[in-house]
């Protein structure tokens, strides 16, 4: 058994795919146990709840990803705070914090965005999950200063920085996803990152569509069973066996997102 802790499954990509019922069906074959689909606006957060209301092994993050704040309009995170009521949403996500792009939003919008984001896990006793690219040090900032909203935890998805950071965001309790980069060979950094994360911190991913692991880097759309690869690489690399690391990972995820949500 695997999980996905972070994929992208309501824009449409599956249409080439065979279509959705098909990639889920896929994933299950290919025994991944869970799949949390991650909306990054209001209405792919609201398509990631449907879906989750259709399938019984698909869970959903909602909230705002940095790069789409030019589409927020007002009331919006009011409901994303609503849809954090809903018995299968397990995070406030994905949020956080995005420089790469010149053209990007405004950087002190961004922080505004993140920080009220924070704020609305705090209030509905939700982990986060963080995206958060070329902005390593204000992103641990923000967490530092708002670590009292930080109770339920969470995660660095698709973790990218350098493992002196993994000690930073582990000391305030987050947990890291690796999905299809820590399979390319020349991920140098993130292979180091994924080494470095504590047995009881790591969890895998695909972010599908894109990012597809090896050895089908490059394919697209990228689907849920491809975890696996992903998986059985982590194994590799931080030398443990796949079981072993498969037990331990299930275990992360249970921890996180659903000890509350199963217990209720
Ligand atoms: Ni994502």
């Amino acid at each position: 058994m695997s999980i996905d802790v972070h994929c992208h499954l309501t824009g449409g990509e599956y249409d080439r795919a065979g279509g959705l019922s098909a990639v889920l069906e896929r994933a299950r074959a290919a025994g991944v146990s869970a799949m949390i689909c991650s909306g990054f606006d209001l209405e792919s957060s609201l398509a990631a709840k449907e879906l989750s209301e259709q399938n019984s092994d698909v869970y959903f993050s909602a909230g705002f990803q940095p790069e789409e704040l030019s589409r927020m309009k007002e009331g919006d995170l009011s409901e994303i705070a609503r849809l954090a009521a809903h018995p299968k949403c397990v995070a406030i996500g994905e949020i956080g914090l995005d420089y790469h792009f010149p053209d990007n939003p405004d950087r002190e919008l961004q922080k505004e965005v993140f920080i009220r984001q924070l704020k609305i896990a705090d209030e509905t006793g939700l982990p986060v999950v963080i995206h958060s690219r070329d902005a390593a040090a204000d992103t641990l900032e923000i967490l530092k200063e708002n670590k009292p909203l930080l109770k339920r935890g969470g995660l660095m998805h698709c973790y990218s920085y350098s493992s002196e950071m993994v000690r930073e965001f582990s000391a305030l309790g987050m947990y890291f996803s690796f999905g299809g980069t820590s399979t390319f060979k020349n991920a140098k950094k993130v292979h180091e990152s994924a080494k470095a994360v504590a047995s009881d911190r790591i969890l895998t991913e695909t972010d599908c569509p894109y990012l597809t692991p090896e050895p089908f880097r490059g394919v697209f759309p990228n689907e849920p069973k491809n975890v696996n690869h992903t998986l059985a690489n982590l194994a590799l690399l931080r030398e443990e066996k796949e079981e072993e690391l498969e037990r331990q990972i299930l275990e992360n995820a249970e921890r996180l997102f659903f000890r509350l949500k199963t217990k209720k």
